[in-house]
Order: C-alpha cells, then sequence, then structure tokens
C-alpha cells in the first residue's frame, strides 16, 4: 500500500505512544472497518511482563468499544530490519473479526512491506466449526 496511505499513516502515528520500556519494541497497529472508519492500537507493556499487550489487541478493542466488528485491512508497523508478523495470539484476534482473505500490511519504519492474508497468517484457525 502508498507510504501516505491513511492506514499505513494511522499505524504509524500511533506507534509513537507505544509503552515498551523493557523490550524497547514499539509497534502500531491500525485496522479499518468495513464502515471505512479507523481504529488504532499500540504495545502496552508491563512490569509483569506477561500482562503486557500488543498494538493489535488494542485496536481491536478499540474498534469493538465504538461498535464495530467487521475489519476491513489491517496494517502493523514496527522499527525492525523487516516486516513483523503478529504474534501467535493476534493472528486468532484478527481471525475472529476479519476474513481469511482480509490483507494484513506488515511495514517497517523504513519503508518495507509485506502483504499477507488472515488466512495465511493462520492456518488450520480454530473457529466455530470446531466447536459444533
Ligand atoms: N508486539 C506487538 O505489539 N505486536 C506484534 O505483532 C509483535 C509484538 C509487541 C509485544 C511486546 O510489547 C513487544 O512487541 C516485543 O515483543
Amino acid at each position: 500500500m502508498p507510504t501516505d496511505d491513511p492506514l499505513l499513516q494511522a499505524a504509524r502515528a500511533v506507534r509513537d505512544h507505544a509503552y515498551a520500556p523493557y523490550s524497547g519494541f514499539k509497534v502500531g497497529a491500525a485496522v479499518r472497518t468495513v464502515s471505512g472508519a479507523i481504529f488504532v492500537g499500540c504495545n502496552v507493556e508491563n512490569v509483569a511482563y506477561p500482562e503486557g499487550t500488543c498494538a493489535e489487541a488494542g485496536a481491536i478493542a478499540a474498534m469493538v468499544a465504538a461498535g464495530e466488528q467487521k475489519i476491513a485491512a489491517v496494517a502493523v508497523i514496527a522499527d525492525s530490519p523487516a516486516p513483523v508478523p503478529p504474534c501467535g495470539g493476534c493472528r486468532q484476534k484478527l481471525a475472529e473479526f476479519a476474513e481469511g482473505s482480509t490483507t494484513v500490511t506488515l511495514a517497517t519504519t523504513g519503508g518495507e512491506q509485506r502483504q499477507i492474508s488472515v488466512a495465511d497468517l493462520l492456518p488450520g484457525a480454530f473457529s466455530t466449526v470446531h466447536m459444533e
């Protein structure tokens, strides 16, 4: 996606607000919903390490809190040598609110990008089908 795409710009901007004193690794995420609205999140770490939350989780929480539930596109950005893929937990969280075909754009602050679908991020995802 173009570097001036509003979704990527939103992810880049919110990354500045990340609270990552322990890893020093700031991440920004943005989701665009089917309505066209954009919701953002950043990682928020904690001295009790497992209590930290990922950028993607924050963006999803903001979306749901605003009354929306259908993700049309995702962008994640970090200052890393190569685009950073979402962690396993975030893949499952994205799969909850996106189609398998939904594109996730992974970007570096240096301008590198990689696009991947939600289905390719989480093959064999656990879903409601498995509880029937
Ligand atoms: N992190 C995210 O926020 N999203 C990702 O996709 C990968 C990892 C955060 C969690 C933690 O605060 C830091 O990056 C290092 O793992």
